[in-house]
């Protein structure tokens, strides 16, 4: 039986002896559940979760362990890295960006404070066991900020170095944070006579577009109304969208985020350009969603009724984004465009729910 704690650990490790880990932190979010099932269908047996509520028991049964503990308490972390050799770290915690928006001091302690709160044991734990943790981290289109929509219109696909400007809190964390990664990776106490050529940390981060998974349902997210219209329209329910038809912006499917994850976290180190990669797949308008979801559902009550402040975040993301330093670097390519997304993910996977 997989071993659910809080940060109470009933056995000593200094007489059992410490096994590797991947640790997975806001294990039961979204990407967590796309990312433990594929590691766990891949064979992995030492995934190690961490999540601030009781993971569901599906996810529970494919980790090793699983613990009940807020990523920013250092305390109730650390037991976790003194009891494990933790090899690999996919750090997903976060508030996303509408929950940002409405509580920004509150974001900047989750998605910073946690995010150094993992670093520095990482770090920590690195340099007293010799060994260089690699760190996988979510990032986002949110690092950009159009100034203003005719600028966003005429930009096209924007790469990892123009316009990161962020116009949100859960921007400017993400953006602070890949920073704060690199640095760590490159620069980490660089007046110590003691530090090596390489940091503690090998941090590596995806800018994520919009994410649609068959199976879940983002919350507080902005990117939100492409799945909260497709899962309403698969449950037979009327959906009014907080955007407009004419919205657009990158996404891709949650196979594609998982496999864009795992295929960063296995790259040769050596090939690697940067540190921070975007990756998408397609980008058509919210109406284009709404569409395909009408044809898919004949009869879906998909109609558009935008909030102008919820909107006017998506007005400073990006329509599209570069990813080719991520298909150059690292062979990356997504499985899924919108066609295959939609006909050989989305709908069949949605019936196959829906049938069983
Ligand atoms: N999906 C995220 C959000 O909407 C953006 O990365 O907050």
């Amino acid at each position: 039986m997989p071993d659910t704690e809080t940060n109470q650990f009933t056995d000593d490790p200094a007489t059992t002896g410490r096994c590797t880990a991947t640790l997975i932190t806001g294990a039961g979010g979204e990407i967590g559940h796309g990312l433990i099932e594929a590691l766990s269908d891949a064979g992995r047996t030492d995934l190690v979760a961490l999540d601030l509520r009781e993971l569901d028991a599906g996810l529970c049964r494919r980790c090793c362990a699983s613990h009940v503990v807020d990523v920013r308490d250092e305390a109730g972390v650390e037991p976790i890295f003194e009891r494990y050799e933790v090899t690999e770290i996919y750090h997903l915690a976060a508030l996303l960006s509408t929950t940002a928006e409405k509580d920004p001091e509150l974001a900047h302690a989750v998605n910073v404070g946690g995010t150094m709160n993992i670093l520095t044991l990482a770090a920590r734990y690195g340099l007293q066991h010799n060994r260089r943790i690699r760190v996988l981290f979510p990032s986002t289109i949110a690092v950009y900020g159009l100034p203003d929509v005719e600028t966003r219109d005429r930009a096209g696909a924007i790469r990892e170095d123009q316009y990161a400007e962020p116009a949100t809190m859960y921007g400017c964390n993400k953006r602070y944070c890949e920073d704060v990664g690199r640095y760590y990776s490159e620069h980490y106490r660089r007046l110590s006579s003691a530090r090596g050529d390489l940091g503690p940390i090998d941090f590596r981060a995806l800018r994520y577009p919009g994410i649609i998974s068959a199976h879940t349902t983002p919350s507080g997210g902005t990117s939100d109304y492409f799945p909260e219209m497709l899962h309403a329209a698969a449950r037979g329910e009327p959906y009014a969208s907080f955007v407009a038809e004419d919205v657009r912006i990158p996404f891709m499917t949650m196979p594609d985020a998982v496999a864009a994850m795992l295929g960063l976290a296995a790259a040769d180190e050596a090939r690697l350009t940067r540190r921070v990669y975007n990756v998408t797949s397609f980008n058509p308008t919210a109406g284009e969603y709404a569409g395909r979801i009408r044809d898919a559902f004949p009869g879906a009550d998909l109609t558009f009724a935008p909030d102008a402040a919820r909107a006017s975040i998506i007005d400073t993301w990006p329509a599209d984004i570069d990813d080719l330093s991520a298909r150059r670097d690292w062979g990356w390519a997504p499985q899924h465009d919108l066609d295959a997304a939609f006909d050989d993910y989305l709908i069949p996977a949605i019936r196959a729910r829906a049938g069983a």
